[in-house]
């Protein structure tokens, strides 16, 4: 069964936007994933199409309406999405990371709700059992960028959307040793480039030489930009340390 996204949006021209490039773009050319865009907006009943409404208890911006959103859930999953998670795209959320992008490619695909002015009605998030996920704690100004930038980091993890299965093995994140640990530098040719030569030891040939000195310069970048990856990789490394002696 083809993995599949549907879209819920104020803005459903939008898509597939970026994800129609590239990678991601040339899978879903190739039927690999499926996307549809849904325009929340259909599914207003009165003759403004109206989506929001002024916040109870007072404040600035106003809130998307929960009846509305609602209907554009049922419909999605009543035309047969109902087996999959419906996540909502809020700085609320628990933070997006390279594990869940791991579970949402081993279902059968995802619902995703974008945003917009201060965000949905609690309500329906309760009443329709959506999961909120974040990007990061930085506020975009709507959910659609983090929608396409999940769906991005899912589609790659799709069976046969990137050619060298290989290239996941070691990069940042991956399980394995490279669980916990940014990635290693790249050089490419030339050797020399404005006084700055490429590390010997990538030119040796020898391989475990290679491999050593990638998993040394993860450690290093981790320790030094990432502690909170840090600690979990040691204490990893310590683990499995008492467990094997
Ligand atoms: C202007 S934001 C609302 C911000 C909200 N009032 C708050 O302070 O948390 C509008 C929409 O952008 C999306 N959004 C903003 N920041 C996000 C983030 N870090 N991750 C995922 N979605 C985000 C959400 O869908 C949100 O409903």
């Amino acid at each position: 069964m083809t993995w599949s996204a549907s879209v819920l949006t104020l803005f459903p021209d939008m898509f597939p936007g970026p994800l129609g490039a590239s990678l991601a773009g040339k899978a879903l050319a190739d039927g690999r994933w499926a996307l549809e865009s849904v325009d929340i907006r259909d599914f207003a009943e009165d003759k403004h199409r109206t989506v929001d409404d002024s916040p109870f208890g007072g404040g600035p911006g106003m809130v998307m309406k929960p009846d509305v959103l609602a209907r554009a859930i049922d419909r999605v999953r009543d035309r047969g999405a109902a087996a999959r998670p419906i996540h909502y795209l809020s700085p609320r959320g628990r933070l997006f990371d390279q594990g869940f992008a791991r579970r949402l490619a081993a279902l059968p695909g995802v619902i995703l709700v974008c945003g917009r002015f201060e965000g949905i009605d609690q309500r329906v998030i309760e009443a329709r059992g959506i999961e909120e996920v974040s990007l990061g704690d930085f506020v975009l100004s709507g959910g659609e960028l983090a929608a396409m930038a999940l769906l991005d980091a899912v589609v790659r993890l799709l069976p046969g959307v990137i050619g060298d299965a290989a290239s996941h093995a070691e990069e940042s994140f991956a399980p394995g040793a490279y669980a916990d640990l940014l990635e290693y530098p790249h050089y490419t040719r030339p050797v020399e480039f404005e006084g700055r030569r490429v590390p010997e030891e990538l030119l040796s040939g020898h391989h475990e030489k290679i491999r050593a000195w990638r998993l040394a310069q993860a450690e290093a970048t981790t320790r030094e930009r990432r502690g909170d990856l840090w600690s979990r990789h040691v204490a990893k490394q310590e683990l499995k340390k008492k467990v094997t002696s």
